[in-house]
């Protein structure tokens, strides 16, 4: 069993991994439903937070629904990341996670993100501060290194641990691979082999099938699986690699008719959440996934992304619905 502080979070949990503009609260609360067992925001600028920008604070919504929820901030200034802490508290949240592995230029050229690789002194002080500064758990999400040559991720993790950090997820990349190449997981898997490593140990990148995530538990030994990209407009995921856990089996892909009821509450609950113009735009990113591989599909697909009205989107699933009924995915898959 997996545990991060007090929360019990299962033997070898799948984690929704933090990701701008896609995890957000509708998109966690479905990953949830389908067996998601952590769920993280998306990161959240301490800056923007302290400046109250409306951006940011909106982003600390949080349903109940979803939790254990972590909220991931960033930031390099020990002061604004400790009010930032305040400010995240009163959100409730049940994990504060800090971003140590954006590798986005504007974010790094602030000594934020991956950028604080640079210096393991200040992110080692950081995460201290902030743990002595509130009674929720702090988790680091980080990746390998800054580059190849700087990779010093068993040393970075033990003295994360000893200051009191309850949990780290580490991306099997570099700073200097951005997204390129493959993820490697051969340097966490020393993390967890570490002796003096007592705190969970999450496995990060290119978990994008139910055997990789079993490659990461049996082959790897890590603690549990931090999923990302694999997720987006594909929620039952989660759920496809729980069953294949449980039973070695692949799950039958959702149905059609399944498909469509997620796509309409997606809409939804963002609609809800955010007002029509963002909740039509911001959920446009998982059709495709949502509705990957049926044939011809483009023309309704392009419907769905440019239509500005959420009636207009409705409609379309309808026709979808009606026109696709009986397309099988089972007998599409490999
Ligand atoms: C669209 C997108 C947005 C992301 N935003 C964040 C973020 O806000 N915070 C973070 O720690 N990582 C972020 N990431 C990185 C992911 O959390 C994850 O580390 C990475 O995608 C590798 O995992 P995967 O191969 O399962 O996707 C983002 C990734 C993507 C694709």
């Amino acid at each position: 069993m997996a545990k991060i502080g007090d929360i019990d979070v299962g033997d070898f949990p799948l984690l929704l991994a933090p990701m701008e503009d896609v995890s957000d609260p509708p998109f966690r609360a479905l990953c949830k439903e389908q067996g998601a067992d952590v769920v993280f925001t998306e990161f959240i600028s301490s800056e923007g937070l302290i400046r109250d920008a409306a951006k940011s604070v909106m982003k600390l919504d949080i349903y109940e629904k979803e939790r254990p929820v972590g909220i991931q901030i960033f930031g390099a200034n020990l002061e604004s990341m400790l009010q930032s802490v305040e400010i995240v508290e009163a959100s409730k949240p049940d994990i504060i996670d800090i971003n140590f592995g954006c590798p986005v230029k504007k974010v790094v050229s602030k000594g934020a993100g991956a950028g604080i690789l640079k210096d393991i002194d200040l992110m080692v002080s950081l995460t201290e501060a902030m743990v002595k500064h509130t009674n929720l758990p702090i988790t680091v999400k980080t990746r390998l290194g800054w580059d190849h040559d700087s990779i010093k991720i068993v040393e970075v993790a033990e003295r994360l641990q000893d200051v009191g950090c309850k949990a780290i997820s580490i991306h099997g990349r570099t700073r200097a691979q951005m997204y390129k190449g493959s993820a490697d997981w051969r340097p966490i898997a020393e993390v967890k082999n570490n002796p003096r490593m007592h705190i969970p140990v999450f496995g990060n990148g290119d978990v994008d099938t139910p055997e990789r995530a079993v490659e990461m538990r049996d082959e790897y030994g890590l603690d549990g699986a931090m999923i990302g990209r694999a997720s987006i407009g594909y929620p039952w995921f989660f759920r496809e690699v729980k069953h294949f856990f449980k039973t070695g089996k692949h799950l039958a892909p959702p149905t059609m008719q399944e498909r469509i009821e997620v796509a309409r509450r997606h809409l939804k609950m963002a609609i809800d959440w955010k007002g029509e113009k963002l909740g039509v735009f911001e959920t446009r990113r998982h059709y495709t996934n949502y509705f990957k591989g049926i044939p011809d599909f483009k023309p309704y697909r392009m419907k769905m992304v440019t239509c500005d009205d959420a009636v207009d989107v409705f409609d379309t699933f309808d026709e979808v619905e009606e026109r696709f009924a009986d397309f099988d995915w089972l007998s599409q898959s490999v």
